[in-house]
């Protein structure tokens, strides 16, 4: 079969880590038979710098026009003198705003060959962790109304948190969907003890987990989860929450893993399409050197060809790759601990394409 992705390798070690994931996919259609048309497309400071925006309509068109968009990284120190709405990582927000990228699926696996990286105690996290946070992507206070106005105290500035029925409802079908088949249990975060926004969430998402008898369904305020996230990670399997506390989580729930240079990234609309990253930045204070982590970004190649093209084998394929390098004892800086055989950007890349 014939796949069209668009590539956005961004700024940073965004080229880097794409370069390695390009790597892996050519060792996937080779091996299977497949054929990966790419399409290479501009955006963040990359595009800034070259069309003076940071998302040309090219590329939202070349995005739309593709089966999947596989992306690096945007946004630097460089371009830090730019107003809000101009700066590179808009662009993120563009894309997902255009190409409808309304669920943003985001695994926190330990891998047991990283144990030692987890900032946890060992009883906390005996047996592993596997938490998938379902973050709304589309809408909630980052993309709200907002501005300035007066105010007696001064000026004021706002960014106005809403949802709709419709909104919530889709979201929280990926989430029941997802746990249907993992661990049947979704816990829906919100602030319905303040948030007007939240009680609708958490009303809404009532609704949906009556179509999910199987799914144990539990409701928890944002700032409880933030703590019972490092006090009893295991309890959670899929959490679904909004935008802005869906940010916070996931990063939250990624660093106690202890594989934050290790983590993919899905943002689905209807339909197949979606938008593959890693869950880690730019990292623009390591371009360069070779010491860039680009499993997250393979990884995220293995969920696009899961989630978009329906290549379950090959995706699998990867994610074993990716373990067995691991237990080779290969590792980037970012996770390596003493005994292990510290390797570059490209020769992790070139392990893992080998190892398929
Ligand atoms: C993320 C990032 C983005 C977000 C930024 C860069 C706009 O933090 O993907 O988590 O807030 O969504
Ligand atoms: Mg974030």
């Amino acid at each position: 079969m014939k796949y069209k992705i668009a590539i956005i390798p961004g700024d940073g070690i965004g080229p880097e880590v794409i370069n390695e994931a390009h790597k892996v996919l050519n060792r996937i259609q080779k091996k299977y038979g497949h054929t990966f048309e790419y399409t290479d497309l501009l955006a963040g400071g990359a595009a800034i710098d070259t069309t003076g925006k940071c998302l040309p309509k090219e590329t939202v068109e070349g995005a739309k026009g593709s089966d999947a968009v596989l992306l690096g990284a945007v946004g630097g120190p460089k371009w830090d003198y730019l107003p809000g709405d101009e700066r590179p990582e808009r662009a993120l927000l563009g894309l997902r705003k255009e190409l409808a990228l309304f669920a943003n699926l985001r695994p926190a696996i330990m891998f047991h060959q990283l144990r030692d990286a987890c900032p946890l105690k060992e009883e906390k996290v005996k047996g592993g962790l596997d938490i998938l946070v379902v973050r709304e992507l589309t809408g909630g206070i980052y993309f709200g109304e907002k501005g300035y106005k007066q105010t007696d105290m001064g000026e004021a500035a706002f960014d106005v948190e809403q949802y709709s029925t419709g909104e919530i409802i889709r979201v929280a079908k990926v989430a029941f969907d997802m746990a249907m088949k993992r661990d049947k249990k979704v816990t829906s975060v919100d602030k319905a003890n303040v948030l007007e926004s939240s009680r609708l969430w958490r009303k809404t998402v009532a609704q949906v987990a009556q179509e999910y008898p199987q799914v144990e369904l539990n409701n928890m305020y944002i700032d409880n989860t933030t703590m019972q996230l490092v006090y009893n990670p295991k309890q959670f399997d899929v959490i679904l929450t909004s935008n802005i506390f869906g940010d916070i989580l996931s990063d939250e729930a990624s660093m106690i893993t202890g594989s934050i240079g290790m983590l993919p990234s899905a943002s689905l609309s209807t339909g197949n399409f979606g938008m593959y990253e890693p869950v880690h930045g730019s990292a623009p204070d390591i371009a360069g050197t070779g010491k860039a982590n680009p499993m997250a970004t393979i990884l995220s190649a293995a969920m696009m060809l899961k989630y978009t093209f329906g290549l379950s084998e090959e995706s699998q394929a990867i994610e074993t790759s990716v373990k067995k390098v691991l237990s080779m004892g290969y590792r980037t800086p970012d996770i390596a601990v003493a005994g292990d055989k510290v390797a570059t950007t490209t020769k992790i890349g070139d392990l893992i394409a080998e190892n398929i």
